[in-house]
């Protein structure tokens, strides 16, 4: 007679197929459906920049966009993400150019060992397409589910007011305090 638990078990370690929109494509990955976004960007799909920490929604450093909103990619099933638009690091600026976020967390020291910049930087890009002059306290409060263990924050804070300023066309790009 089957066993419903071992029939269920056998059926989670069958992997799936989907067709995931990362970064503006649709690719097609195979996974198990148990395995989160994180997991799944990783190691199944070879995009690295998300990074992953804590695995406990604690650190913020496997955040990702998703409808253009950042989510936790360790607290989400891959097989949530079905038909919804998911964006990470790698699909941040372009050849062409690095976005004004990252050019100012360069500038300003705002990235030192580097591990929770791609979290940030989503954050923060997610922040600015809803506020284009979000105050300190704002920053703060945004940004506050992401753990930096290097810059004690202020800089990140500043390169995200540089950028929003730059964005504004109030700043030049290469003007600010690291021009200074
Ligand atoms: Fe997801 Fe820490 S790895 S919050």
């Amino acid at each position: 007679m089957t066993n419903p638990v071992e029939t269920r078990q056998a059926a989670g370690h069958q992997k799936v197929h989907r067709v995931l929109h990362v970064n503006g494509e649709a690719q097609e990955v195979t996974f198990l459906p148990h395995h989160t976004l994180l997991e799944v960007l990783r190691e199944d799909m070879g995009l690295t920049g998300t990074k992953h920490g804590c695995e406990l929604g604690e650190c913020g450093t496997c955040t990702v966009l998703l409808d253009g909103e950042p989510v936790l990619s360790c607290l989400v099933l891959a097989l949530e993400c079905d038909g919804r638009e998911i964006k990470t690091i790698e699909g941040m600026g372009s050849a062409e150019g690095l976005h004004p976020l990252q050019v100012r967390f360069a500038d300003l020291g705002a990235a030192q060992c580097g591990y929770c910049s791609p979290g940030f930087l989503l954050a923060a890009e997610a922040l600015l397409e809803r506020e284009d002059n979000p105050d300190r306290q704002t920053i703060k409060e945004t940004l506050s589910g992401n753990l930096c263990r290097c810059t004690g924050y202020l800089k990140i804070y500043e390169a995200v007011e540089e950028a929003a300023a730059e964005m504004r066309g109030e700043l030049a790009p290469g003007e600010g305090r690291a021009a200074q």
